[in-house]
């Protein structure tokens, strides 16, 4: 049977019926026609971010999202999931401000029989819980030196802890700066362990995007998620890839854009949202003097004195797996210009190494030395390009 469609379209009766005919025989219209039922339509959709389906291997870390205003947050989701038939663990797709992102179904109310999205479904996104620190629990008595760094850091503390005695005057953002390996990340984690607050740490690149508006975005999502986990720090470490003088960003255009949105950031935060920003540079002279003036105080970590590296070898001593006989004087007395990373990494690592490989008993002043007079001979054979790599 062929049958002639009228009102399909606005188009007039005429035209249609000379345009369009149809076969219903061959129409399946159980198919076609859904009728809606009111008790379908959800009351109540909780979505958790789940992230992108695939992402590029150079992409570190997956994209936070948090809702802005939770209106224009219904508003936006009832635009684009209208109509959607959806059940529990069910993906949902982002097409339009972060096109592709998923959005896990977590539960519907009522939970049954409703599974379509209407326009009265209220959308709620869920945050993840709260991020503590993953690393191992840093004491501040595993820091040698850095006495300025340790007493701005209690303060730190102090404020994440009690907020309210602090007022206009709390802490905000703080710079560290000095050479690698002089314990500005430690220094980071000791007071993130100590607050127990959330901690996000970035590393600058990681803050750069793909395409124009990415890293603007990441930034100012970074402070949003940050502002609603506070007490919080955030914690920027290489900060002079994308906060490099103004002499400096025609090289590195890209980073423009993240540099002015973390200036935006900075300047916004009210003292009393609670969230603290510290950065970290090897390179101080290389930072925008905008955004070096943003930060309160500069703290220094220099390389360690004689009497630190002594303290640091003992400390780092306590850990060697072996019987040990070690002459910690004569050893700092050696290792002058060494910071605490390569005391660590290269002379207390290569050791125990060596102790393995070569079933030594004990670990004596001489094995170090032999691993100091070896890393001597080498800097000398193939010095590099000072400061290539800051
Ligand atoms: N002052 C210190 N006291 C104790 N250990 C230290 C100290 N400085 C460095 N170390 C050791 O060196 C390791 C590396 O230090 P850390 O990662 O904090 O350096 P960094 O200053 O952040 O370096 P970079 O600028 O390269 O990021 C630490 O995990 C620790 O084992
Ligand atoms: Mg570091």
């Amino acid at each position: 049977m062929v049958k002639k469609l009228k009102n399909i379209s606005p188009m007039g009766e005429k035209e249609i019926s000379s345009n369009l005919e149809i076969n219903i025989d061959e129409l399946d219209i159980s198919d076609s026609i859904k009728i809606i039922h009111s008790e379908d339509i959800i009351k109540k959709v909780f979505l958790a971010p789940a992230g992108y389906p695939i992402k590029p291997f150079d992409v570190p870390n997956p994209i936070q999202v948090s809702v802005t205003d939770n209106n224009l947050f219904q508003a936006y989701a009832t635009e684009q999931w209208l109509g959607l038939s959806v059940k529990i663990n069910d993906y949902i797709f982002d097409q339009l401000i972060i096109p592709d992102f998923a959005f896990k179904i977590k539960k519907i109310i009522p939970k049954n029989k409703a599974h379509r999205i209407g326009a009265e479904t209220k959308f709620i996104l869920i945050q993840p819980p709260i991020r503590k620190p993953k690393f191992k629990h840093i004491s501040f008595e595993d820091i040698i030196g850095n006495e300025q760094a340790i007493s701005k850091a209690k303060i730190i503390v102090e404020y994440l802890k009690n907020p309210e005695i602090f007022g206009e005057w709390a802490p905000k953002n703080i710079l560290f700066h000095g050479p690698p390996g002089t314990g500005k990340t430690l220094t980071a984690k000791a007071i993130a362990s100590a607050a127990k607050c959330a901690f996000f740490a970035k590393k600058g690149t990681s803050l750069i995007g793909n395409h124009v508006g990415d890293g603007a975005s990441k930034i100012h999502a970074l402070y949003n998620e940050a502002k609603s986990h506070a007490p919080a720090i955030i914690f920027i470490d290489e900060l002079d890839s994308i906060g490099l003088s103004r002499a400096f960003q025609n090289v590195r255009g890209d980073v423009i854009e993240v540099a002015a949105s973390l200036l935006a950031e900075l300047d916004g935060l009210e003292t009393s949202e609670g969230v603290i920003t510290i950065g970290a540079t090897n390179t101080l002279q290389l930072l925008d003097s905008g955004l070096r003036s943003r930060f309160e105080e500069e703290i220094d970590f220099p390389i360690p004195t004689e009497k630190e590296r002594f303290d640091m070898l003992e400390l780092f001593s306590k850990k060697i797996p072996f019987e040990i006989d070690i002459d910690f004087k004569k050893i700092s007395k050696n290792t002058e210009g060494w910071s605490g990373r390569a005391l660590h990494e290269k002379l207390i690592k290569i050791s125990v190494h060596k102790a393995i490989q070569q079933e030594l008993k004990l670990i004596t002043t001489d094995v170090l030395m032999e691993i100091i007079n070896q890393s001597k001979s080498n800097d000398k054979e193939q010095k590099p390009p000072s400061n290539i790599f800051t």
